[in-house]
């Protein structure tokens, strides 16, 4: 207050602008998300060099492990990942409102279906005006779904079934997702879809920065902030 009447009688050349801040995302639910953000960027360029390993490198083959290293780090990743997303399912049941837009989305009620055709044409320059919303856009909440929910269950099940075969029958991974391998077919169509599967997430990754760094610029809200410190700021005024 005193801030806002010194900038208002001292300087007429300051703009003041009041911004409604709304608490969204809260901190297990930030941390999850740059664990994933992480662990996906390190399972992709792990698992691009499994499908398409290096040429040899040079020395005796006992000096070298570097595949090992790699299938380590890939591996490693994949724990955290699968971890960190039953962590996220656990939140989805104790956390907020918005820490459920994930997993139900109300594909059910036509207002919403509206408002994702309206997302769609403000992504494709067609409508003039963003609408503002407190937690996802229905867009956003649909391809979230779609991409990220589907796809990542999808390289979990798949990738501990191919970890299971590497570990032995029997092994743990094996008693879990063993299944996996004789339902799809067998290993190498697991393998090929597993790897199918990381260009699917590569290409929601894509769109989905791409989207976070338009919006924050062109929708009067911020997005990214919000994802680091869980305050959603509305510029000029206040959400739909
Ligand atoms: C591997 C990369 C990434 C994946 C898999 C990913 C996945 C996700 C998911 C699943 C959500 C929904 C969060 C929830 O409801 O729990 C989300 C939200 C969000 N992500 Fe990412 N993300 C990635 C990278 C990034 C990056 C690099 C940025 C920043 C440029 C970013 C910015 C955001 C923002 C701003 C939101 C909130 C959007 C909103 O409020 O509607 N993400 N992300
Ligand atoms: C978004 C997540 C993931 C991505 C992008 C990814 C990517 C890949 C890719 C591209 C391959 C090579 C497939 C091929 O061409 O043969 C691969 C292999 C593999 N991945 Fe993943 N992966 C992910 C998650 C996981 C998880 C959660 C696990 C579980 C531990 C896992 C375990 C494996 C195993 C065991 C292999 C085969 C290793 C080998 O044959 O040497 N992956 N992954």
């Amino acid at each position: 207050m005193a801030l806002e009447k010194q900038l208002e009688l001292g300087d007429r050349e300051e703009r003041v602008r009041k911004q409604t801040a709304v608490y969204v995302y809260e901190a297990p639910l930030r941390l999850w998300h740059w664990v994933t953000v992480f662990c996906i960027l390190t399972l992709s360029i792990t698992g691009y060099f499994i499908g398409s390993p290096l040429p040899s490198v040079p020395g005796e083959a006992s000096d070298n492990f570097l595949m090992g290293y790699i299938r380590f780090a890939h591996f490693s990743a994949g724990y955290i990942l699968a971890i960190a997303f039953i962590g996220r399912i656990y939140w989805a049941f104790v956390g907020n409102n918005h820490s459920r837009e994930l997993f139900i989305v109300p594909v059910w009620r036509a207002k919403w279906w509206s408002e994702v055709w309206h997302e769609v044409r403000w992504y494709l320059f067609m409508a003039k005006t963003p609408k503002k919303y407190i937690g996802h856009n229905p867009l956003g909440q649909l391809a979230m779904f779609c991409f990220f929910v589907i796809g990542n269950t999808f390289m979990i099940l798949t990738g501990f079934a191919l970890y299971g075969e590497g570990q032995g029958a029997g092994s743990w991974a094996d008693q879990m997702f063993g299944w996996v391998i004789p339902l799809v077919g067998q290993s190498q169509d697991v393998h090929t879809l597993h790897h199918l599967g990381m260009w699917y997430i590569i290409i929601f990754v894509m769109t989905h920065v791409y989207v976070a760094v338009r919006e924050d610029i062109m929708s009067r809200q911020s997005l990214i902030s919000t994802m680091i410190g869980g305050w959603r700021m509305f510029k000029d005024d206040k959400p739909d």
